[in-house]
């Protein structure tokens, strides 16, 4: 992908998270792996409003700065650790929204409760054990926690999901949250039906098979 067209796409995902109310303030952050060598992120403690296309700066697999004015994420290590994991990632977005942060907090994993969290997201949502933010080992607690899925919930933190593209992160990270509410809710009313394991097996074979 040019490197133009991918500065657009990390931005749209970008304004999504904050039009979706996923972050507020300076909050979260989202990465898109260029190629082998090189990822774009949001820069750290930047307000989205401001932020244009060539604000967003470039660091190598290590975590250094290659390109742009603005420092980048301090959560880079954490997105580094998961694109090294993950070959399939092309964006990791990191978000802090409220119930999604209500079940990090609680201990709770979203269990496979809608159709679906399955056949997007690869089953319920799991919890990954506290780690600092920022460093390279909290991205490897969320790919301990991950499997084969495509988000997981940081304990005491927030969200941290994986798109195929832009949209795809986005959309998850939407997704999950409004899971996340359907969850608390229906367990504050004292009844979480899942689905059945049958049910979860056919939809992990759909899960699998998208191209
Ligand atoms: P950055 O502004 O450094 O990306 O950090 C925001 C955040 O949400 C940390 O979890």
């Amino acid at each position: 992908m040019e490197d133009y067209q991918a500065r657009q796409d990390l931005l749209e995902a970008v304004q999504g998270m904050v039009a979706s109310g996923l972050v507020t303030g300076t909050s979260g952050n989202v990465s898109l792996r260029l190629d082998d060598q090189r990822v774009l992120i949001t820069p750290t403690g930047y307000p989205y409003d401001k932020l244009g296309p060539d604000d967003l700066p470039v660091i190598d697999m290590e975590g250094d700065q290659v390109e742009g004015e603005l420092p980048p994420s301090s959560e880079r290590r954490t997105h580094l650790a998961v694109f090294q994991a993950r070959p399939e990632a092309q964006v990791v977005m990191h978000t802090h929204s409220v119930y999604v942060s209500v079940c990090a907090v609680a201990g709770l994993e979203i269990p496979p409760i809608i159709d679906e969290l399955v056949i997007r997201v690869g089953g319920g949502v799991p919890l990954a054990e506290y780690v600092f933010p920022g460093t390279w080992e909290l991205g490897e607690a969320a790919i301990a926690a991950l499997g084969e899925r495509r988000a997981v919930l940081l304990r005491n933190h927030g969200l941290l999901v994986i798109g195929r593209d832009a949209r795809e992160a986005l959309e998850i990270a939407q997704l999950v949250e409004r899971l996340a509410q359907v969850f608390v809710h229906a367990r504050l009313l004292g009844n979480v039906t899942e689905l059945t394991p049958d049910v979860v097996r056919r939809e992990l074979d759909m899960f699998r098979g998208q191209a």
